[in-house]
């Protein structure tokens, strides 16, 4: 089966946890996966399977180690024709930029061509004390679409 590489984002760690235990989910299933907190855009095949996870931070901004892959992909402009993706962001309902960093990231990644498989999933840390339960739901029916 095709290898998935997660990509996180996260400043305290809970994205990156979120990101583990789906990479674990999916390779119960049979699924090979890397995981990549933070690359650079030369750390990513430009024409694999993706699971980007991160967080939001400031007023809707993305955390500081995926900062850098957004700026590389505005500045490159790298055709992602080739890319397909799966989209999950953990914030909270409290600020007003609520996951704003996923789907910045999101419409990142479709100006350049990348193509978004199943529903983003967001996460509220206000709802899910616990982001892995989400995520896990989440991912069982979204490797279903694979
Ligand atoms: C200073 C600060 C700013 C934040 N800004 C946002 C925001 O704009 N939108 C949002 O949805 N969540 C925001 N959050 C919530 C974080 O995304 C949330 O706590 C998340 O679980 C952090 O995950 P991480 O440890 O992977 O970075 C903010 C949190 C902090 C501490």
């Amino acid at each position: 089966m095709s290898t998935i590489t997660l990509i996180s984002g996260s400043t305290m760690g809970s994205a990156e946890y979120v990101a583990e235990h789906m990479a674990e989910i999916l390779d119960n299933l049979g699924f090979s996966t890397e995981i990549l907190h933070g690359p650079s855009l030369d750390d990513l095949p430009l024409n694999g399977l993706w699971l980007v996870v991160t967080s939001t931070h400031g007023a809707g901004d993305l955390p500081e180690n995926l900062q850098p892959l957004a700026d590389e992909i505005a500045q490159q402009k790298p055709d992602l024709n080739l890319v397909t993706f799966g989209a999950v962001g953990i914030g909270s309902s409290e600020y007003d930029t609520f996951c704003g960093a996923i789907r910045s990231l999101e419409q990142l990644l479709e100006d350049h061509q990348a193509k978004r498989i199943g529903d983003r999933l967001e996460i509220d840390i206000l709802q899910h004390e616990i982001p892995e339960d989400p995520a896990e739901k989440w991912v069982k029916e979204w490797a279903k679409l694979l």
